[in-house]
């Protein structure tokens, strides 16, 4: 383990792999990350936007960042991610990446909502299985995981992308008590609404919401301590309040949240 460099380096570095790191949360993930001096593999779909930010860093911060343009949608990206990055590493995982979608199911793609299980819930967990194997051989590591205020229960009219987030809410739960003897922690973020290019993506109405560097600085902040960490007090008091509510009634509850969220056309 390296001296130098701050707690959170000496810690989880010496580089971190973030998938989602063209935009949003992930973006910012990569410059509170690399200001902290850590080296940086970045992956997304926009290999030209992840090139820009990567120039910009390494020339910022003095590290060294690669990247990776990748469907994680993809049969067979992970392995290949994981095949170039062997030589790397990689202390910290941060997976980012992730997509939504807001109606009633029947009227949904598909196709993207299989995808979105893809992306969200299969490219994670194939991503964690094979870093976690040389964060344990090195004793040290991090994980950080993306689930959301709507990863607690059903939620209608976006019942897939709930569902993705439960399964990550409960996969990092339960990995995070698998793996803390050995060194890495796990954290689950529980977001609110985030002002990214995510509700755009998703066709959906966002009111008021979180900055995404907070979401960066607050989840840095909870990492050694694992678990999961709600970024925010939109998502603290939307945790909360939802949370008080029997899960058959939080169901209903999030129904109508959702289906004003939809655009005016579909609802
Ligand atoms: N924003 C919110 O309100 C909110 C709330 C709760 C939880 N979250 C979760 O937080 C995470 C980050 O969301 P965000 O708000 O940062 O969203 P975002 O701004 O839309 O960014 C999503 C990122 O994921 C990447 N991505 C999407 N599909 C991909 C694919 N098939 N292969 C590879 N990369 C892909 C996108 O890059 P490319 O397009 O370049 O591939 C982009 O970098 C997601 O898991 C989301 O579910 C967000």
């Amino acid at each position: 383990m390296t001296d130098k460099g701050s707690p959170l380096l000496r810690r989880f570095g010496p580089a971190a792999l973030i998938t989602g790191a063209s935009d949003g949360i992930g973006r910012a993930f990569a410059g509170a990350l690399a200001a902290q001096g850590f080296d940086l593999v970045l992956v997304a779909r926009r290999e030209a936007v992840l090139q820009g930010l990567a120039r910009d860093l390494a020339s910022r911060h003095g590290i060294a960042v690669e990247v990776i343009a990748s469907d994680l949608s993809a049969h067979g990206s992970v392995a290949d991610i994981l095949t170039r990055t062997a030589d790397r590493p990689i202390g910290l995982l941060v997976a980012s990446a992730g997509f939504g979608s807001v109606g009633p199911f029947l009227d949904l793609d598909p196709g993207s909502e299989a995808n979105m299980v893809d992306v969200n819930c299969r490219s994670v967990v194939e991503l964690i299985h094979g870093l976690a194997t040389s964060m344990v051989a090195a004793g040290r590591g991090g994980v950080v995981l993306f689930s959301s205020v709507v990863g607690f229960s059903g939620a209608p009219f976006s019942a897939t992308y709930a569902a993705t987030k439960g399964f990550i809410q409960s996969f990092a739960e339960g990995l995070g008590v698998e793996l803390r003897p050995r060194g890495i922690s796990v954290l689950s973020v529980a977001p609110g609404p985030v002002g990214t290019g995510f509700a755009a993506r998703a066709g959906m109405q966002m009111g008021r919401a979180e900055r995404p560097d907070t979401v960066a600085r607050v989840a840095l902040a909870a990492l050694e301590r694992g678990g999961t960490v709600r970024p925010g007090l939109l998502a603290k008091l939307l945790g909360w309040s939802l949370g008080m509510i029997p899960r058959r009634a939080r169901v209903r509850v999030l129904g109508q949240i959702m289906s004003g969220m939809m655009p005016k056309t579909k609802g």
